[in-house]
C-alpha cells in the first residue's frame, strides 16, 4: 500500500529528475529562464504533499546562496540555524556559514548545483543533489588543481515558518579529493623513516653525510622532498662560525639554505600547498636543512616553481638571484643608462647581477679571470676586466654603482672608480667607512633576508627573461666533500648543485 506522502514524493522526484536531465535545478543557478519555469513546476508539485511554497522558496534560496551570494542565507535560514556537522573552520549559526560560501565561490567559480531528487513533508525536505565544477581556487588547504569534479551530496532540512532551522548534510569529500588528485596521498615517508643529510657536529667540524630521522613537521610546516639543493659561500662561513652573532647554530646542524623539490606532506594548518607541488625556497640559515633528502620549512617560505623551470635551475636561484635583485633594485635603485661595476662576474651573485643590470638598461662592467672573461661576456657584460692581468682602477672611472661581492683590497680600491655621489654596495663585507671617507661616495651593506614575496618576483623575472643560471657543477649529495671544498675555494663559476 503506497501512502499519499510516498506518492507525492515520487511525483516530485520524477519532476526534478526531468529537470536535472534538462540541465535546470531547483536553484536555477546556471539559467534564470529555466529557474522560473522550474520554480513554478516545483511549487505545484510541492503543494501536492504539503511543502508550502514559502518553505520551498527557503530551500531554493538556500542553494542559490552557494553561488557566491551568502547574503541570501538571511532569507533562507534562521539566525541560529544549525548546520550539522559544521565544516572545518565554520562558526555556528547563519553568519558562520557566510565566509565558507565566499571561499566556496572563489574556489569553484563555475560551480553548478543540480538537484536530483527532493522528498518533502510539511516541515522537512530531503534533497539529493550534486555539485559540478572546476577546482580553480584553494579549498580547505588543497591548492587549485584545475581538475573538474562531481560532488554528490545528501541534505536533510528541517523547516519552520519558511526558514530552515536545521540542516544535516553528507558530502563525499574523499571522493572529491580523489577526483582532484589529492587523495590518496602519494607520500612515501612514514614516521620512523630516516634520510641522508649533510651535518655539522660543531663549528669548524668537517661536514659529514649522516642517516638521521626524517624531521617532524609543525602545524604550519611543509615537508619537501629535495630534488636539488645549492651551496653558497654562506654555508662555509656558517661552518667556520664567523656568522655566529647573526646566525648562531645549534649542533648537530643540517646544512644548506637553498632548495627546490616537491611537497611531500603539509602540516594541518597549511593552506595553499599540497602534496606534489613543485616548490623552491630559502630556509632560515639558523635552521638550515636544505642539504638533505627531505627538508622541513615553514609553508610561508615556499615559492612555486614555474612549469617551464627545472628543479635544478630553481634550486640555484634563492640566495644568489634574490640578493642580486635586492642589491640592484631595492638598495641601489639602479636606473637605465647608469653604469655599474660588478665584481666577481662569474660568482653566483655576480653572474645574475650582470644580466639583471643589463636587462634594466644599465651599462655593465664586470671583473673576472681566465675563462671567466668569456663567460661574463656571454652573460652580457659590456666590458670585462681580467682582474688577474689588469688593474681595474686604471680602466674604470666615474661609475654610478659598484656591486662589491669580494671585499678587502678589491673594495678599498673600488671607492676611487665611483663618480662623486656614487654608491659602493657591499655584500661580502660591510664597506670600510674609514677608507671610503677619503672619497665623495656613498656606501651601503646589503643583508639578504629570506623573503618569499621577493623570491617569487625574482623567479618570475628569471623565467620570463631566460636569465642564464650559471652552474659550476652538479654532484650527488654523496659528494658533499667535493662540493664543500669547491665552494670554499672561492673559484666556482656560478652555483654548485647537490642532488640527493
Ligand atoms: N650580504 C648578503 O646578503 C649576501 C648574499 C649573498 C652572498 N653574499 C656574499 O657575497 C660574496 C659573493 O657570493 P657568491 O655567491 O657570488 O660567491 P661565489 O659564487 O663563491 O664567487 C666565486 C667567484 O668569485 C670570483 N672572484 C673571487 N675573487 C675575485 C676577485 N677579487 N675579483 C673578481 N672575481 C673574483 C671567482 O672567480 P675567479 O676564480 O676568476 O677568481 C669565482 O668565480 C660571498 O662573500 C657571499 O658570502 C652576501
Amino acid at each position: 500500500m503506497i501512502s499519499p506522502l510516498q506518492r507525492g514524493a515520487r511525483a516530485v522526484a520524477r519532476t526534478l529528475r526531468r529537470e536535472a536531465e534538462d540541465g535546470a535545478g531547483i536553484d536555477g543557478v546556471h539559467n534564470s529562464r529555466k529557474r522560473t519555469t522550474h520554480m513554478t513546476d516545483t511549487a505545484n508539485e510541492s503543494q501536492v504533499f504539503g511543502l508550502s511554497s514559502e518553505d520551498r522558496r527557503a530551500v531554493e534560496t538556500f542553494y542559490r546562496a552557494f553561488n557566491g551570494r551568502p547574503e541570501l542565507l538571511d532569507q533562507a535560514v534562521t539566525p541560529d540555524w544549525q548546520d550539522i556537522p559544521l565544516g572545518p573552520g565554520q562558526r555556528p549559526g547563519r553568519d558562520g556559514m557566510k565566509p565558507l560560501i565566499e571561499a566556496f565561490a572563489a574556489a569553484f567559480p563555475d560551480a553548478e548545483i543540480k538537484i536530483h531528487e527532493i522528498i518533502a513533508g510539511p516541515d522537512r525536505a530531503a534533497v539529493r543533489l550534486e555539485i559540478t565544477g572546476t577546482h580553480t581556487g584553494e579549498w580547505f588547504g588543497v591548492a587549485p588543481t584545475g581538475r573538474s569534479f562531481v560532488l554528490p551530496l545528501h541534505e536533510f532540512h528541517r523547516i519552520e515558518n519558511g526558514k530552515l532551522t536545521h540542516t544535516w548534510h553528507l558530502e563525499d569529500w574523499f571522493g572529491w579529493l580523489n577526483q582532484v588528485g589529492a587523495w590518496p596521498p602519494q607520500t612515501t615517508t612514514k614516521r620512523g623513516d630516516t634520510m641522508k643529510a649533510a651535518r655539522l657536529s660543531g663549528y669548524n667540524a668537517a661536514p659529514t653525510l649522516e642517516e638521521i630521522p626524517v624531521p617532524e613537521i609543525g602545524s604550519d610546516d611543509v615537508l619537501v622532498r629535495v630534488g636539488a639543493a645549492s651551496m653558497n659561500p654562506m654555508d662555509n662561513k656558517l661552518q667556520m662560525g664567523v656568522l655566529h652573532d647573526a646566525f648562531p647554530l645549534e649542533f648537530p646542524y643540517t646544512m644548506g639554505t637553498d632548495l627546490a623539490g616537491t611537497v611531500e606532506r603539509v602540516g594541518p594548518d597549511v593552506v595553499g600547498w599540497s602534496q606534489g607541488d613543485r616548490v623552491l625556497a630559502r630556509t632560515d640559515p639558523t635552521s638550515g636543512g636544505a642539504l638533505a633528502e627531505l627538508a622541513v620549512l615553514p609553508a610561508s617560505y615556499l615559492v612555486r616553481v614555474p612549469e617551464s623551470m627545472s628543479i635544478e635551475r630553481a634550486a640555484a636561484i634563492p640566495t644568489t638571484a634574490a640578493t642580486a635583485y635586492q642589491a640592484l633594485f631595492e638598495m641601489a635603485d639602479l636606473k637605465p643608462g647608469q653604469t655599474v661595476l660588478v665584481h666577481a662576474g662569474t660568482g653566483g651573485v655576480g653572474s645574475i647581477a650582470i644580466q639583471f643590470a643589463k636587462a634594466a638598461g644599465a651599462r655593465v662592467i664586470a671583473t673576472a679571470s681566465g675563462d671567466g672573461v668569456e663567460i661574463t661576456r656571454r652573460l652580457g657584460a659590456d666590458e670585462v676586466i681580467d682582474y688577474r692581468q689588469e688593474d681595474f682602477t686604471e680602466k674604470v672611472s666615474g661609475v654610478d654603482l659598484v656591486l662589491d661581492t669580494v671585499g678587502g683590497e678589491t673594495q678599498r680600491r673600488s671607492f676611487g672608480v665611483l663618480r662623486p655621489g656614487g654608491l659602493l654596495l657591499g655584500i661580502a663585507v660591510p664597506p670600510d667607512e674609514e677608507a671610503a671617507g677619503a672619497y665623495d661616495v656613498k656606501t651601503a651593506f646589503n643583508v639578504h633576508i629570506s623573503d618569499a614575496a621577493r623570491l617569487e618576483k625574482v623567479v618570475e623575472r628569471v623565467d620570463a627573461a631566460g636569465t642564464e643560471v650559471l652552474i659550476d657543477r652538479t654532484v650527488p649529495l654523496d659528494s658533499l666533500d667535493e662540493a664543500f671544498a669547491r665552494q670554499g675555494s672561492g673559484r666556482a663559476r656560478g652555483k654548485i648543485l647537490l642532488t640527493p
